[in-house]
This record gives structure tokens, C-alpha cells and sequence, in this order.
């Protein structure tokens, strides 16, 4: 995204990803795109698909052992989410760079970052055999929590803050036709489980568990009478099964790196931040980033300014904080906290009974679930 704004802008740019095409382009990652995240999409003229297959979803679903309650986004702030898997954004935009004559790498090897607190950084890539060496203004670290741009800022620059959660996600694809309209995230005394989807022939489905809990214990009979235990409701609705396509484990943190630049290096998305999925910002806060970033390069190339450089790091920080806010928010509303004490599970029920049942409180919900504004840089 931000090599595709950045080439809207007339900025040339080089992206070099470890993996393979097809890889990124079947990975299941998240799901809900903000309205601002469809804004920023449409605005650089990816609405096409997005727009003809995206599922408008104008509320999800609160539900409380087996009572739903609906949170109306759209009555309560006029904006909607869209569903449109992350790996369907990841197709639309290497489709569009590539048309577009990008410098776009695939299955890159070792890569490393020097002199990023010079005037002139350049990486050393394993390609083909062979290395290149790449010399550039700027090198933007978009390579996940677990990449190499974050790692090569000495220490005691950044701050972190991070808190890991005693939860994990079960996830499964599974090829069932959808029969909710809309997301519902069951707090339930077995434990939370979430009923979403990616398509009208595919439902996506998640399931509270242990971190650390091993996937093979989890049989498809296992997971999807745990599913029917959690998710059934008492209007008899349940969730209608399917093939499992793809399951996985993943343990849940919220984690920020401060500041987001160093130098010549500027950080965005996960190698920046984490924030647990029940408040679904993920992809939409590295969208959000990239944003940033693009306008404050452009700036930087046409309009001599390194002023829009300096707000970078503050600018999105303001905005990975809130949302940090509200997925610890959402992830502490809804999962059941077994080593809680009583006072604790009785006051985390007064809460979400109260949401369910204030407007005031489910505006606050549906407001930052549809998205915060983008602030000017
Ligand atoms: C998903 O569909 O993958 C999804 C939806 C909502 C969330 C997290 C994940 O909060």
C-alpha cells in the first residue's frame, strides 16, 4: 500500500518480501476493513473489487450465553465496516503494482539494513543467488512483528510497552455458508467465541483458548462441538458446519514500539505494533500508518518540508494508542478470565450487560469499531 501511494505521489520505490507470491496471497490473516481503511483504499482507486465483493456490515452482534443484543454502527454513527480479507487487499494491490511496473521482489533472502542513522541507507538483499545492494532516501520497515527493521535499532532507543494476555484464538476457515448477516462476538462461561465470515460461501469462526495449547489436540469433531456449546443461542440459532479448510492457534498481545522512526528508518503495521484481534484494528492501524507515511514523504519530495517526517511517529502514535485502548477494551470485555476473582467476573458481566443495554456506551463501541478520523499531519 504505501509503495502504491507513494507511486500516486511520483515516488519510486523498491519492496522486497521474504516470501513468495502465492503465499501472500492465500495467507488468512484479518478480515474488517474500517470505513476509513475503504476510504483510504477507494481514494487511491482500489474500490474496484473491494466494493463489488466487500460485505457492508452496518453492526455486529454482542451476545451473553446465548442472548444476542445488536450494536448498530451505522444508526449510531452513519459509517459501516466492510468484510474483505487482508489476503484479498495483499492480491488487489500486488495486481495493481505489478501493472503498474513496480520494483516488487518476491522471495528474497537474508536482508540487511546499514547505515540508517546516515544520510544515505542502503540494504544488502539475498536474491537469485546473488546480492544487490539497494541505496535509498528512506527504508520503511514493514516487515511484521517478527522482521528485521525493528531488531536493527540499537538499544535504548525505542520504548516498548507490551502486555501478553493468559488467551489464545483458535481460528478456523470452514466452507459453510454464512447464516448471520453479521459478526457476533459470545462472551460465554465456556469461554468467548466469535462468528464471522470472508464470503457468502465461507464462515470464519474462533474459538477462546490456552496459549500454548497444540492444534493437534484439536480435532474438527472437537472444535466444532465446542463451537455449537459457545455460539448456539437461545432463539435456537446456530452456527451450520462445514470442511475445515485451514485451523490455527494464535496467542493474543498488545505491544508498542516508541518512537516509530530512527533515522532514515521509519517503522509501520506490526513491526511497530500489536494489538489483540477482538477489537479487529490490525490491518486497519498499518493502513492507517502507511497513510502517514506516503503524505509525509510526498511533502518531504515536493515540498522540501521535513516537517511532515518529524509528525510521523507522533501522529500515528495517537492513533495505535486509542486503538490499543479499545482491543485491550474489547479483549478484557468479552474472553472469560478463568483465574479472575469473583468480583472481577461479576463486574465484567455488569459491563456488558450495560453496553448491551446504553446508547451512549454502544455509540462509544460502535465508534471506534467503524474507525477514529484520520487527522491531518
Ligand atoms: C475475522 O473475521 O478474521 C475477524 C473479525 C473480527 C475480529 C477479528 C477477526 O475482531
Amino acid at each position: 500500500m504505501l509503495s502504491h501511494l507513494l507511486h500516486l505521489a511520483g515516488i519510486s520505490s523498491t519492496v522486497l518480501e521474504a516470501r513468495s507470491r502465492a503465499y501472500c496471497e492465500a495467507r488468512v490473516r484479518a478480515g474488517v476493513l474500517e470505513h476509513t481503511s475503504v476510504e483510504l483504499l477507494r481514494c487511491a482507486g482500489l474500490g474496484g473489487r473491494l466494493d463489488r465483493e466487500g460485505l457492508r456490515h452496518d453492526g455486529i452482534e454482542l451476545g451473553l450465553d446465548g442472548e444476542r443484543h445488536r450494536i448498530p454502527f451505522h444508526e449510531l454513527t452513519g459509517k459501516h465496516v466492510t468484510v474483505y480479507g487482508q489476503q484479498e487487499v495483499v492480491k488487489d494491490l500486488i495486481a495493481r503494482r505489478l501493472a503498474d511496473g513496480a520494483d516488487l521482489r518476491f522471495e528474497c533472502g537474508a536482508v540487511s539494513l546499514q547505515d540508517l542513522d546516515g544520510s544515505r541507507p542502503w540494504m544488502r538483499v539475498q536474491h537469485d543467488g546473488g546480492a544487490d545492494e539497494i541505496r535509498c532516501d528512506y527504508i520503511a520497515g514493514c516487515d511484521g512483528f517478527h522482521g528485521i527493521s525493528r531488531a536493527a535499532i540499537p538499544a535504548g532507543v525505542l520504548t516498548i510497552h507490551e502486555r501478553i494476555y493468559p488467551l489464545a484464538w483458535l481460528g478456523i476457515l470452514a466452507e459453510a455458508a454464512p447464516t448471520r448477516a453479521e459478526l457476533l462476538y459470545m462472551h460465554h462461561r465456556r469461554g468467548f467465541a466469535l462468528y464471522s465470515m470472508r464470503s457468502p460461501r465461507i464462515t470464519r469462526l474462533y474459538l477462546q483458548c490456552r496459549p500454548g495449547e497444540d492444534i493437534a489436540e484439536w480435532s474438527d469433531d472437537r472444535i466444532w462441538t465446542e463451537l455449537q456449546a459457545r455460539l448456539s443461542c437461545t432463539d435456537g440459532w446456530r452456527p451450520t458446519e462445514g470442511r475445515i479448510l485451514q485451523k490455527g492457534i494464535t496467542g493474543m498481545r498488545s505491544f508498542v514500539a516508541e518512537p516509530l522512526q530512527w533515522g532514515r528508518l521509519l517503522l509501520a503495521g506490526d513491526a511497530a505494533h500489536i494489538v489483540p484481534p477482538a477489537g479487529a484494528k490490525g490491518m486497519n492501524l498499518a493502513l492507517a500508518d502507511v497513510h502517514y507515511l506516503a503524505e509525509a514523504l510526498r511533502r518531504f519530495y515536493h515540498g522540501g518540508d521535513g516537517e511532515g517526517l518529524k509528525r510521523y511517529s507522533p501522529a500515528c502514535l495517537r492513533r495505535v494508542w486509542k486503538a490499543q485502548h479499545f482491543a485491550w477494551w474489547m479483549t478484557s470485555l468479552l474472553h472469560r478470565f478463568e483465574a479472575a476473582p469473583a468480583f472481577d467476573q461479576k463486574r465484567q458481566r455488569a459491563e456488558l450487560e450495560y453496553v448491551m443495554s446504553s446508547r451512549p456506551a454502544a455509540t462509544a463501541l460502535a465508534e471506534n469499531y467503524v474507525g477514529l478520523p484520520l487527522e491531518a499531519l
